[in-house]
Protein backbone atom coordinates (compact mmCIF):
# COMPACT_ATOMS: atom_id res chain seq x y z
CA UNK A 1 0.00 0.00 0.00
CA UNK A 2 1.43 3.42 -0.66
CA UNK A 3 2.27 5.38 2.64
CA UNK A 4 3.35 8.38 4.03
CA UNK A 5 5.67 8.47 6.74
CA UNK A 6 4.51 7.92 10.39
CA UNK A 7 4.74 10.72 12.41
CA UNK A 8 7.53 8.64 14.74
CA UNK A 9 8.40 11.43 16.57
CA UNK A 10 4.65 12.25 18.83
CA UNK A 11 6.64 15.58 20.07
CA UNK A 12 6.74 16.69 16.50
CA UNK A 13 2.29 16.65 17.09
CA UNK A 14 1.67 20.10 18.37
CA UNK A 15 0.76 19.59 22.20
CA UNK A 16 -2.70 20.14 21.81
CA UNK A 17 -3.87 17.05 19.90
CA UNK A 18 -3.40 15.81 23.49
CA UNK A 19 -6.06 18.48 24.83
CA UNK A 20 -9.71 16.87 24.08
CA UNK A 21 -11.83 20.19 23.41
CA UNK A 22 -14.85 21.58 25.81
CA UNK A 23 -16.89 19.41 25.50
CA UNK A 24 -16.36 16.00 23.82
CA UNK A 25 -16.77 12.96 26.00
CA UNK A 26 -15.43 10.07 23.83
CA UNK A 27 -12.40 9.98 21.89
CA UNK A 28 -10.70 7.22 19.94
CA UNK A 29 -6.99 8.29 18.92
CA UNK A 30 -5.80 6.36 16.44
CA UNK A 31 -2.03 5.47 16.05
CA UNK A 32 -0.53 6.20 12.45
CA UNK A 33 1.49 3.87 11.29
CA UNK A 34 1.99 4.99 7.87
CA UNK A 35 -1.20 3.91 6.10
CA UNK A 36 -2.06 5.93 3.03
CA UNK A 37 -5.62 5.34 4.29
CA UNK A 38 -5.34 6.70 8.06
CA UNK A 39 -7.18 9.35 7.64
CA UNK A 40 -9.87 7.63 6.18
CA UNK A 41 -10.06 5.73 9.16
CA UNK A 42 -10.28 9.12 11.19
CA UNK A 43 -12.84 10.33 8.75
CA UNK A 44 -15.09 7.07 9.51
CA UNK A 45 -15.02 7.80 13.06
CA UNK A 46 -16.31 11.22 12.74
CA UNK A 47 -18.96 9.81 10.50
CA UNK A 48 -20.09 7.91 13.43
CA UNK A 49 -20.26 10.84 15.55
CA UNK A 50 -16.83 10.02 17.36
CA UNK A 51 -14.31 12.44 17.86
CA UNK A 52 -10.61 11.27 16.57
CA UNK A 53 -7.21 12.30 16.42
CA UNK A 54 -4.32 11.19 14.47
CA UNK A 55 -1.62 10.34 17.10
CA UNK A 56 2.43 9.17 16.43
CA UNK A 57 2.89 5.07 16.78
CA UNK A 58 5.60 6.26 19.93
CA UNK A 59 2.83 8.13 21.61
CA UNK A 60 3.27 7.54 25.56
CA UNK A 61 1.23 6.04 27.87
CA UNK A 62 0.92 9.21 30.01
CA UNK A 63 -0.36 11.32 26.44
CA UNK A 64 -2.80 8.46 25.91
CA UNK A 65 -4.36 8.40 29.02
CA UNK A 66 -4.70 12.20 29.02
CA UNK A 67 -6.86 11.61 26.54
CA UNK A 68 -9.04 9.53 28.28
CA UNK A 69 -9.85 7.02 25.33
CA UNK A 70 -12.91 5.09 24.80
CA UNK A 71 -11.05 3.35 22.33
CA UNK A 72 -7.97 2.96 20.24
CA UNK A 73 -7.35 2.27 16.68
CA UNK A 74 -3.76 0.97 15.23
CA UNK A 75 -3.42 1.95 11.68
CA UNK A 76 -2.25 -0.08 8.54
CA UNK A 77 1.55 0.51 7.94
CA UNK A 78 4.19 -0.01 4.82
CA UNK A 79 6.56 -1.36 7.31
CA UNK A 80 6.69 -5.27 8.35
CA UNK A 81 6.97 -6.21 12.14
CA UNK A 82 10.34 -7.81 11.03
CA UNK A 83 12.05 -4.27 9.94
CA UNK A 84 15.03 -2.98 12.52
CA UNK A 85 13.30 0.30 12.33
CA UNK A 86 9.12 -1.02 12.48
CA UNK A 87 7.18 1.43 14.81
CA UNK A 88 5.49 -0.45 17.81
CA UNK A 89 3.26 1.04 20.31
CA UNK A 90 3.87 0.52 23.76
CA UNK A 91 2.67 -2.96 24.72
CA UNK A 92 1.24 -1.42 28.10
CA UNK A 93 -1.70 0.12 25.76
CA UNK A 94 -2.99 -3.34 25.93
CA UNK A 95 -3.80 -3.28 29.47
CA UNK A 96 -5.28 0.44 29.94
CA UNK A 97 -8.53 -1.41 30.43
CA UNK A 98 -9.59 0.28 26.80
CA UNK A 99 -10.52 -1.57 23.59
CA UNK A 100 -8.03 -1.84 20.68
CA UNK A 101 -8.68 -2.44 16.95
CA UNK A 102 -5.49 -3.00 14.94
CA UNK A 103 -5.73 -2.76 11.00
CA UNK A 104 -3.23 -4.72 9.13
CA UNK A 105 -0.31 -3.35 9.99
CA UNK A 106 -2.11 -2.65 13.38
CA UNK A 107 -3.33 -6.51 14.12
CA UNK A 108 0.22 -7.67 12.89
CA UNK A 109 1.95 -5.63 15.31
CA UNK A 110 0.22 -6.24 18.47
CA UNK A 111 -0.60 -10.16 17.72
CA UNK A 112 3.50 -10.38 17.75
CA UNK A 113 3.67 -7.92 21.04
CA UNK A 114 0.76 -10.20 23.10
CA UNK A 115 2.43 -13.59 21.93
CA UNK A 116 1.81 -14.65 18.01
CA UNK A 117 4.15 -15.23 14.97
CA UNK A 118 3.89 -12.99 12.03
CA UNK A 119 5.66 -14.49 8.58
CA UNK A 120 7.34 -12.21 6.25
CA UNK A 121 5.86 -11.75 3.11
CA UNK A 122 5.75 -15.48 0.34
CA UNK A 123 3.60 -13.33 -1.87
CA UNK A 124 1.70 -10.10 -1.66
CA UNK A 125 -2.21 -10.15 -1.11
CA UNK A 126 -4.08 -7.25 -2.43
CA UNK A 127 -7.81 -6.76 -4.07
CA UNK A 128 -10.99 -8.11 -2.98
CA UNK A 129 -10.77 -11.29 -0.83
CA UNK A 130 -13.52 -13.46 0.44
CA UNK A 131 -13.91 -14.01 4.12
CA UNK A 132 -15.43 -16.74 5.93
CA UNK A 133 -16.80 -14.96 9.89
CA UNK A 134 -16.57 -17.28 12.35
CA UNK A 135 -18.07 -15.34 14.83
CA UNK A 136 -21.10 -12.84 13.79
CA UNK A 137 -23.43 -13.22 16.93
CA UNK A 138 -21.64 -10.79 18.82
CA UNK A 139 -18.03 -8.44 18.51
CA UNK A 140 -16.59 -7.02 15.58
CA UNK A 141 -18.67 -8.75 12.95
CA UNK A 142 -22.07 -8.89 14.73
CA UNK A 143 -25.04 -8.56 12.82
CA UNK A 144 -22.97 -9.84 9.50
CA UNK A 145 -23.43 -12.67 7.00
CA UNK A 146 -21.31 -15.49 7.04
CA UNK A 147 -19.12 -14.74 4.39
CA UNK A 148 -18.61 -11.12 2.40
CA UNK A 149 -16.08 -9.30 0.63
CA UNK A 150 -13.18 -7.43 1.73
CA UNK A 151 -9.80 -5.48 0.56
CA UNK A 152 -7.00 -6.93 1.29
CA UNK A 153 -3.65 -4.91 0.97
CA UNK A 154 -0.73 -6.75 2.83
CA UNK A 155 2.67 -8.18 2.55
CA UNK A 156 3.03 -9.62 5.62
CA UNK A 157 0.65 -12.22 7.94
CA UNK A 158 -0.17 -13.39 11.07
CA UNK A 159 1.08 -17.28 10.86
CA UNK A 160 0.63 -18.44 14.29
CA UNK A 161 -1.70 -16.86 16.89
CA UNK A 162 -0.26 -18.05 20.13
CA UNK A 163 -2.36 -19.41 22.87
CA UNK A 164 -4.48 -16.53 23.53
CA UNK A 165 -6.04 -15.24 20.35
CA UNK A 166 -9.39 -16.71 18.72
CA UNK A 167 -9.29 -16.70 14.68
CA UNK A 168 -12.75 -14.82 13.73
CA UNK A 169 -12.46 -14.35 10.19
CA UNK A 170 -10.46 -16.55 7.85
CA UNK A 171 -9.94 -16.45 3.84
CA UNK A 172 -8.15 -19.77 1.79
CA UNK A 173 -4.99 -18.10 1.73
CA UNK A 174 -5.38 -15.79 5.32
CA UNK A 175 -6.23 -17.84 8.12
CA UNK A 176 -5.87 -15.39 10.33
CA UNK A 177 -8.09 -12.57 8.56
CA UNK A 178 -10.27 -11.46 11.87
CA UNK A 179 -8.72 -11.90 15.37
CA UNK A 180 -9.59 -11.33 19.26
CA UNK A 181 -7.67 -11.72 22.10
CA UNK A 182 -9.08 -13.99 25.12
CA UNK A 183 -8.61 -12.36 27.85
CA UNK A 184 -7.51 -8.24 26.75
CA UNK A 185 -9.73 -6.22 24.77
CA UNK A 186 -8.41 -6.38 21.44
CA UNK A 187 -9.67 -7.24 17.88
CA UNK A 188 -7.57 -7.23 14.92
CA UNK A 189 -8.48 -7.22 11.10
CA UNK A 190 -5.96 -8.52 8.11
CA UNK A 191 -8.31 -6.59 5.65
CA UNK A 192 -9.36 -2.23 5.17
CA UNK A 193 -12.68 -1.75 6.78
CA UNK A 194 -12.09 1.97 6.02
CA UNK A 195 -12.06 1.21 2.35
CA UNK A 196 -15.31 1.11 0.10
CA UNK A 197 -13.88 -1.82 -1.71
CA UNK A 198 -15.34 -3.53 2.17
CA UNK A 199 -18.74 -3.60 2.07
CA UNK A 200 -19.69 -4.31 5.52
CA UNK A 201 -16.39 -1.96 6.96
CA UNK A 202 -18.53 0.43 8.25
CA UNK A 203 -20.76 -1.91 10.20
CA UNK A 204 -17.05 -3.65 11.34
CA UNK A 205 -15.97 0.07 12.53
CA UNK A 206 -19.55 1.11 13.76
CA UNK A 207 -19.60 -2.53 15.90
CA UNK A 208 -16.48 -1.63 17.21
CA UNK A 209 -17.38 2.28 18.38
CA UNK A 210 -20.52 1.47 19.82
CA UNK A 211 -20.66 -2.41 20.78
CA UNK A 212 -17.30 -3.14 21.86
CA UNK A 213 -16.45 0.71 22.98
CA UNK A 214 -20.04 1.56 23.70
CA UNK A 215 -19.34 5.50 22.37
CA UNK A 216 -23.05 7.19 21.73
CA UNK A 217 -21.91 9.08 18.52
CA UNK A 218 -23.33 12.74 19.47
CA UNK A 219 -20.05 14.42 18.21
CA UNK A 220 -20.72 16.55 15.01
CA UNK A 221 -19.34 18.91 12.58
CA UNK A 222 -20.91 21.79 14.79
CA UNK A 223 -18.25 20.32 17.22
CA UNK A 224 -15.56 20.13 15.08
CA UNK A 225 -16.11 24.10 14.47
CA UNK A 226 -15.79 24.83 17.96
CA UNK A 227 -12.75 23.37 18.94
CA UNK A 228 -10.99 24.16 15.07
CA UNK A 229 -11.94 27.39 16.71
CA UNK A 230 -10.50 27.43 20.28
CA UNK A 231 -7.03 25.99 18.11
CA UNK A 232 -7.10 28.45 16.09
CA UNK A 233 -7.40 31.66 18.52
CA UNK A 234 -4.87 29.80 20.61
CA UNK A 235 -2.13 29.66 17.31
CA UNK A 236 -3.36 33.21 16.20
CA UNK A 237 -3.27 35.34 19.95
CA UNK A 238 -3.06 38.78 18.77
CA UNK A 239 -1.16 38.75 15.29
CA UNK A 240 -2.82 38.61 11.99
CA UNK A 241 -4.18 36.35 9.31
CA UNK A 242 -4.05 36.69 5.79
CA UNK A 243 -6.25 34.60 3.05
CA UNK A 244 -6.60 33.80 -0.70
CA UNK A 245 -9.77 34.30 -1.22
CA UNK A 246 -10.98 32.65 -4.64
CA UNK A 247 -14.84 31.86 -4.29
CA UNK A 248 -14.77 28.57 -4.33
CA UNK A 249 -15.86 25.91 -1.49
CA UNK A 250 -12.22 25.51 -0.11
CA UNK A 251 -11.06 29.06 0.59
CA UNK A 252 -14.83 30.13 1.53
CA UNK A 253 -15.01 27.56 4.08
CA UNK A 254 -11.57 28.54 5.89
CA UNK A 255 -12.49 32.45 5.80
CA UNK A 256 -15.54 31.59 7.26
CA UNK A 257 -14.16 29.66 9.89
CA UNK A 258 -11.42 31.73 11.00
CA UNK A 259 -14.02 35.35 10.52
CA UNK A 260 -15.76 33.37 12.89
CA UNK A 261 -12.99 32.48 15.13
CA UNK A 262 -10.82 35.46 15.01
CA UNK A 263 -12.98 38.26 13.40
CA UNK A 264 -10.99 41.52 12.03
CA UNK A 265 -7.85 39.36 13.14
CA UNK A 266 -8.34 37.93 9.23
CA UNK A 267 -7.83 39.87 6.10
CA UNK A 268 -9.15 38.44 2.90
CA UNK A 269 -7.85 39.31 -0.32
CA UNK A 270 -10.00 38.46 -3.42
CA UNK A 271 -8.19 39.30 -6.68
CA UNK A 272 -10.38 40.16 -9.57
CA UNK A 273 -7.81 38.98 -12.75
CA UNK A 274 -10.85 39.47 -15.46
CA UNK A 275 -11.38 36.18 -15.63
CA UNK A 276 -13.69 34.83 -13.15
CA UNK A 277 -17.61 33.94 -14.23
CA UNK A 278 -20.08 36.35 -14.61
CA UNK A 279 -21.45 37.67 -11.17
CA UNK A 280 -18.42 36.03 -9.06
CA UNK A 281 -17.16 38.99 -7.82
CA UNK A 282 -20.29 40.65 -6.61
CA UNK A 283 -21.52 37.19 -5.55
CA UNK A 284 -18.23 36.32 -3.44
CA UNK A 285 -18.45 40.04 -1.81
CA UNK A 286 -21.55 40.07 -0.67
CA UNK A 287 -21.69 36.38 0.64
CA UNK A 288 -18.82 37.84 2.83
CA UNK A 289 -19.88 41.34 3.20
CA UNK A 290 -23.25 40.49 4.56
CA UNK A 291 -22.75 37.43 6.51
CA UNK A 292 -19.42 37.66 7.98
CA UNK A 293 -17.62 39.99 9.90
CA UNK A 294 -13.96 40.37 8.29
CA UNK A 295 -11.85 42.88 6.22
CA UNK A 296 -12.49 41.81 2.52
CA UNK A 297 -10.37 43.13 0.01
CA UNK A 298 -10.83 43.33 -3.52
CA UNK A 299 -8.24 44.07 -5.48
CA UNK A 300 -9.07 45.02 -9.23
CA UNK A 301 -6.20 43.59 -11.18
CA UNK A 302 -8.19 42.40 -14.51
CA UNK A 303 -6.07 45.37 -16.80
CA UNK A 304 -2.53 43.81 -15.18
CA UNK A 305 -3.84 40.06 -16.14
CA UNK A 306 -5.04 40.86 -19.48
CA UNK A 307 -2.37 42.93 -20.75
CA UNK A 308 -0.24 40.09 -19.77
CA UNK A 309 -2.16 37.65 -21.56
CA UNK A 310 -2.26 39.86 -25.18
CA UNK A 311 -1.07 38.08 -28.19
CA UNK A 312 -0.23 34.76 -25.83
CA UNK A 313 -1.82 31.51 -26.74
CA UNK A 314 -0.09 28.89 -25.46
CA UNK A 315 -1.75 27.27 -22.55
CA UNK A 316 0.94 26.38 -20.16
CA UNK A 317 2.56 29.68 -20.66
CA UNK A 318 -0.90 31.48 -19.68
CA UNK A 319 -1.23 29.75 -16.78
CA UNK A 320 2.54 30.49 -15.85
CA UNK A 321 1.83 33.74 -16.00
CA UNK A 322 -1.25 34.17 -14.31
CA UNK A 323 0.12 32.28 -11.46
CA UNK A 324 3.34 34.85 -11.51
CA UNK A 325 0.82 37.76 -12.27
CA UNK A 326 -1.19 36.35 -8.69
CA UNK A 327 1.83 36.35 -6.54
CA UNK A 328 2.67 39.63 -7.69
CA UNK A 329 -1.05 41.24 -6.78
CA UNK A 330 -1.00 39.47 -3.60
CA UNK A 331 2.59 40.03 -2.54
CA UNK A 332 1.82 43.92 -3.05
CA UNK A 333 -1.25 43.68 -1.53
CA UNK A 334 0.15 42.05 1.74
CA UNK A 335 2.92 44.33 1.71
CA UNK A 336 0.19 47.16 1.49
CA UNK A 337 -1.47 45.80 4.74
CA UNK A 338 1.96 45.58 5.93
CA UNK A 339 2.27 48.99 6.22
CA UNK A 340 -1.11 49.86 7.34
CA UNK A 341 0.37 47.58 10.46
CA UNK A 342 3.03 49.44 10.38
CA UNK A 343 0.87 52.66 11.24
CA UNK A 344 -0.80 51.04 13.81
CA UNK A 345 -3.99 50.62 11.79
CA UNK A 346 -5.47 47.74 12.96
CA UNK A 347 -5.71 48.29 16.59
CA UNK A 348 -4.45 44.86 18.56
CA UNK A 349 -3.12 42.89 16.10
CA UNK A 350 0.73 42.89 16.31
CA UNK A 351 1.61 41.30 13.11
CA UNK A 352 0.91 39.27 9.95
CA UNK A 353 2.13 35.92 10.80
CA UNK A 354 0.11 33.64 9.18
CA UNK A 355 -1.66 32.54 5.31
CA UNK A 356 -4.32 30.77 5.66
CA UNK A 357 -4.71 28.03 3.14
CA UNK A 358 -8.11 25.78 2.19
CA UNK A 359 -5.54 22.74 1.85
CA UNK A 360 -7.37 19.08 2.01
CA UNK A 361 -6.86 15.88 2.96
CA UNK A 362 -6.38 14.50 -0.23
CA UNK A 363 -4.21 17.35 -1.48
CA UNK A 364 -1.87 16.61 1.64
CA UNK A 365 -1.65 12.93 0.30
CA UNK A 366 -0.78 13.94 -3.42
CA UNK A 367 1.95 16.22 -2.22
CA UNK A 368 3.43 13.04 -0.45
CA UNK A 369 3.39 14.19 3.09
CA UNK A 370 1.92 12.87 6.13
CA UNK A 371 -0.21 15.05 8.60
CA UNK A 372 2.33 15.78 10.66
CA UNK A 373 4.68 16.47 7.27
CA UNK A 374 6.45 19.61 7.20
CA UNK A 375 6.89 21.25 3.81
CA UNK A 376 3.86 22.72 2.98
CA UNK A 377 2.08 22.19 0.08
CA UNK A 378 0.36 24.73 -2.06
CA UNK A 379 -2.76 24.77 -2.48
CA UNK A 380 -3.66 28.40 -3.53
CA UNK A 381 -1.91 28.84 -7.08
CA UNK A 382 -0.41 25.07 -8.02
CA UNK A 383 0.43 26.37 -11.18
CA UNK A 384 3.04 28.12 -9.69
CA UNK A 385 3.54 27.27 -6.11
CA UNK A 386 6.06 28.96 -3.34
CA UNK A 387 3.49 31.60 -2.91
CA UNK A 388 3.67 31.12 1.63
CA UNK A 389 7.96 30.48 0.98
CA UNK A 390 7.90 34.09 -0.89
CA UNK A 391 5.90 35.78 1.68
CA UNK A 392 7.37 34.69 4.83
CA UNK A 393 4.65 33.69 6.15
CA UNK A 394 3.41 30.69 8.60
CA UNK A 395 0.58 28.73 7.14
CA UNK A 396 -2.55 27.93 8.39
CA UNK A 397 -4.82 25.19 7.31
CA UNK A 398 -7.43 23.92 8.89
CA UNK A 399 -9.38 21.80 6.37
CA UNK A 400 -5.88 19.40 6.42
CA UNK A 401 -7.58 16.92 7.75
CA UNK A 402 -10.86 17.06 6.06
CA UNK A 403 -12.03 15.10 2.60
CA UNK A 404 -13.90 17.35 0.38
CA UNK A 405 -17.79 16.52 1.26
CA UNK A 406 -16.86 16.90 5.27
CA UNK A 407 -15.77 20.59 4.07
CA UNK A 408 -18.89 20.83 2.95
CA UNK A 409 -20.77 19.83 5.69
CA UNK A 410 -17.95 22.49 8.30
CA UNK A 411 -19.38 25.13 5.65
CA UNK A 412 -23.41 24.20 6.27
CA UNK A 413 -22.49 24.77 9.69
CA UNK A 414 -21.10 28.06 9.34
CA UNK A 415 -24.19 29.57 7.16
CA UNK A 416 -22.59 29.87 3.60
CA UNK A 417 -24.93 30.06 1.12
CA UNK A 418 -25.88 26.64 -0.68
CA UNK A 419 -24.90 27.96 -4.07
CA UNK A 420 -21.52 28.16 -2.43
CA UNK A 421 -21.11 25.24 -0.75
CA UNK A 422 -22.11 23.41 -3.64
CA UNK A 423 -20.76 24.84 -6.28
CA UNK A 424 -18.97 22.63 -9.07
CA UNK A 425 -14.80 23.55 -9.05
CA UNK A 426 -13.15 26.65 -10.85
CA UNK A 427 -9.69 26.10 -12.04
CA UNK A 428 -7.57 29.02 -10.24
CA UNK A 429 -6.26 30.05 -14.00
CA UNK A 430 -10.37 30.75 -14.45
CA UNK A 431 -11.57 31.29 -17.76
CA UNK A 432 -8.49 32.24 -19.64
CA UNK A 433 -7.83 27.91 -19.44
CA UNK A 434 -11.20 28.12 -21.38
CA UNK A 435 -11.14 30.99 -23.96
CA UNK A 436 -8.68 28.76 -26.23
CA UNK A 437 -6.21 30.99 -28.26
CA UNK A 438 -5.76 34.47 -27.37
CA UNK A 439 -7.04 35.61 -24.37
CA UNK A 440 -8.93 39.10 -24.49
CA UNK A 441 -11.61 41.04 -22.82
CA UNK A 442 -14.28 40.41 -26.10
CA UNK A 443 -13.74 36.57 -26.07
CA UNK A 444 -14.17 36.42 -22.32
CA UNK A 445 -17.29 38.61 -22.61
CA UNK A 446 -18.69 35.27 -25.09
CA UNK A 447 -17.63 32.88 -23.05
CA UNK A 448 -18.40 34.06 -19.57
CA UNK A 449 -22.26 35.19 -21.28
CA UNK A 450 -22.94 31.43 -22.57
CA UNK A 451 -21.35 29.89 -19.29
CA UNK A 452 -23.99 31.58 -17.26
CA UNK A 453 -26.98 31.05 -19.70
CA UNK A 454 -25.26 27.36 -19.92
CA UNK A 455 -25.97 27.03 -15.70
CA UNK A 456 -28.95 28.83 -15.70
CA UNK A 457 -30.26 26.12 -17.77
CA UNK A 458 -28.56 23.35 -15.50
CA UNK A 459 -29.29 24.38 -12.08
CA UNK A 460 -33.15 25.11 -13.26
CA UNK A 461 -33.58 21.82 -15.22
CA UNK A 462 -31.82 19.56 -11.60
CA UNK A 463 -28.60 18.65 -13.49
CA UNK A 464 -26.29 20.87 -11.57
CA UNK A 465 -26.56 18.44 -8.75
CA UNK A 466 -25.84 15.37 -10.87
CA UNK A 467 -22.72 16.70 -12.32
CA UNK A 468 -19.15 17.34 -10.99
CA UNK A 469 -18.57 20.07 -13.42
CA UNK A 470 -20.02 21.98 -15.99
CA UNK A 471 -18.84 25.30 -18.27
CA UNK A 472 -18.71 26.22 -21.52
CA UNK A 473 -15.40 26.36 -23.59
CA UNK A 474 -15.17 29.12 -26.43
CA UNK A 475 -12.78 27.50 -29.64
CA UNK A 476 -10.88 29.93 -31.09
CA UNK A 477 -12.28 28.84 -34.70
CA UNK A 478 -15.07 30.78 -36.98
CA UNK A 479 -17.77 28.62 -38.75
CA UNK A 480 -20.54 29.42 -41.46
CA UNK A 481 -24.33 29.69 -40.41
CA UNK A 482 -27.22 31.14 -41.68
CA UNK A 483 -29.16 33.73 -39.75
CA UNK A 484 -32.12 35.70 -41.12
CA UNK A 485 -31.47 36.38 -45.03
CA UNK A 486 -27.63 36.29 -44.26
CA UNK A 487 -24.88 34.19 -43.81
CA UNK A 488 -22.66 34.18 -40.42
CA UNK A 489 -19.23 33.70 -39.78
CA UNK A 490 -18.81 33.03 -36.03
CA UNK A 491 -17.34 31.17 -33.37
CA UNK A 492 -17.96 28.04 -31.80
CA UNK A 493 -18.83 27.35 -28.11
CA UNK A 494 -18.10 23.80 -26.86
CA UNK A 495 -20.48 22.72 -23.67
CA UNK A 496 -17.88 19.86 -21.34
CA UNK A 497 -19.98 18.72 -18.49
CA UNK A 498 -18.81 15.61 -17.11
CA UNK A 499 -19.47 13.39 -14.04
CA UNK A 500 -16.53 12.26 -11.74
CA UNK A 501 -15.76 11.65 -7.73
CA UNK A 502 -11.96 12.67 -8.19
CA UNK A 503 -11.11 14.72 -10.89
CA UNK A 504 -9.00 12.05 -11.52
CA UNK A 505 -11.26 10.01 -14.51
CA UNK A 506 -14.69 11.35 -15.41
CA UNK A 507 -16.99 10.48 -17.97
CA UNK A 508 -19.58 12.69 -19.59
CA UNK A 509 -22.75 14.00 -17.96
CA UNK A 510 -25.66 12.39 -20.06
CA UNK A 511 -27.93 15.45 -19.97
CA UNK A 512 -31.03 15.07 -21.42
CA UNK A 513 -31.59 16.29 -24.72
CA UNK A 514 -34.22 18.97 -24.23
CA UNK A 515 -31.83 20.39 -22.07
CA UNK A 516 -29.03 20.57 -24.44
CA UNK A 517 -31.65 21.99 -27.29
CA UNK A 518 -32.49 25.00 -24.41
CA UNK A 519 -28.80 25.93 -23.57
CA UNK A 520 -28.09 25.60 -27.62
CA UNK A 521 -31.12 27.81 -28.44
CA UNK A 522 -30.39 30.27 -25.94
CA UNK A 523 -26.57 30.18 -26.30
CA UNK A 524 -27.10 31.33 -30.00
CA UNK A 525 -29.98 33.14 -29.97
CA UNK A 526 -28.37 35.76 -26.75
CA UNK A 527 -24.73 35.67 -27.17
CA UNK A 528 -23.84 37.93 -30.34
CA UNK A 529 -20.59 36.26 -32.09
CA UNK A 530 -21.56 32.45 -31.55
CA UNK A 531 -23.82 30.65 -33.88
CA UNK A 532 -22.96 26.78 -33.11
CA UNK A 533 -23.09 24.79 -29.75
CA UNK A 534 -21.28 21.49 -29.77
CA UNK A 535 -21.60 19.23 -26.36
CA UNK A 536 -18.04 17.28 -25.65
CA UNK A 537 -18.99 13.60 -25.52
CA UNK A 538 -14.76 12.66 -24.61
CA UNK A 539 -14.40 11.05 -21.25
CA UNK A 540 -11.00 11.27 -19.25
CA UNK A 541 -8.56 9.83 -19.94
CA UNK A 542 -7.73 10.04 -22.78
CA UNK A 543 -9.22 13.98 -22.55
CA UNK A 544 -8.95 16.17 -19.96
CA UNK A 545 -11.96 18.35 -17.99
CA UNK A 546 -10.68 21.07 -18.89
CA UNK A 547 -10.14 21.88 -22.98
CA UNK A 548 -7.25 24.69 -22.52
P1 LIG B 1 -8.19 18.34 -15.93
O1 LIG B 1 -8.46 19.35 -17.00
O2 LIG B 1 -6.74 18.15 -15.66
O3 LIG B 1 -8.83 18.96 -14.61
O4 LIG B 1 -8.90 17.04 -16.20
C1 LIG B 1 -9.04 18.28 -13.39
C2 LIG B 1 -9.64 19.27 -12.41
O5 LIG B 1 -8.68 20.30 -12.10
C3 LIG B 1 -9.17 21.58 -12.48
N1 LIG B 1 -8.03 22.30 -13.08
C4 LIG B 1 -7.35 23.26 -12.46
N2 LIG B 1 -7.50 23.84 -11.27
N3 LIG B 1 -5.69 25.27 -11.73
C5 LIG B 1 -6.67 24.85 -10.91
O6 LIG B 1 -6.82 25.40 -9.82
C6 LIG B 1 -5.47 24.75 -12.95
O7 LIG B 1 -4.58 25.15 -13.68
C7 LIG B 1 -6.35 23.68 -13.34
N4 LIG B 1 -6.45 22.92 -14.45
C8 LIG B 1 -7.48 22.09 -14.27
C9 LIG B 1 -10.27 21.30 -13.48
O8 LIG B 1 -11.20 22.38 -13.55
C10 LIG B 1 -10.85 20.02 -12.95
O9 LIG B 1 -11.73 20.27 -11.88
Amino acid sequence: MAAHSPSADPNAISDDVFTVPAGVTEVVPILDFGSQYVQLIARRVRDAGVYSVLVGPNVTLEQLKKLNPTGIILSGGPSSVHDDNAPKPDPRLFDLGVPVLGICYGMQVATQLLGGNVAGAQEREYGRAQIDINENTDGLFKGLPDQTSVWMSHGDQVENLGPDFIATATTPTCPYAGVRHKTKPFHGVQFHPEVTHTPHGGDILNNFLFDICGCNGQWTMADFMASESTRIKAQVGDDHVILGLSGGVDSSVVAAMLAKSIGKQLTCIFVDNGLLRKGERAFVETTFRDHFDLDLRVIDAEKAFLDDLAGVTDPQKKRTLIGHRFITVFKETADQIKSEFAQGKKGKSTQIKYLAQGTLYPDVIESGQGYAGTAANIKLHHNVGGLPEQLGFDLIEPLRNLFKDEVRKLGEVLGLPHAMVWRHPFPGPGLAVRVLGEVNKAQLELVRDADEILLEEIVSSGQYEKTAQVFAVLLPVKAVGVMGDGRTHEQVIAIRAVESQDFMTADWARIPYDVLATISNRIINEVRGVNRVCYDISSKPPATIEWE
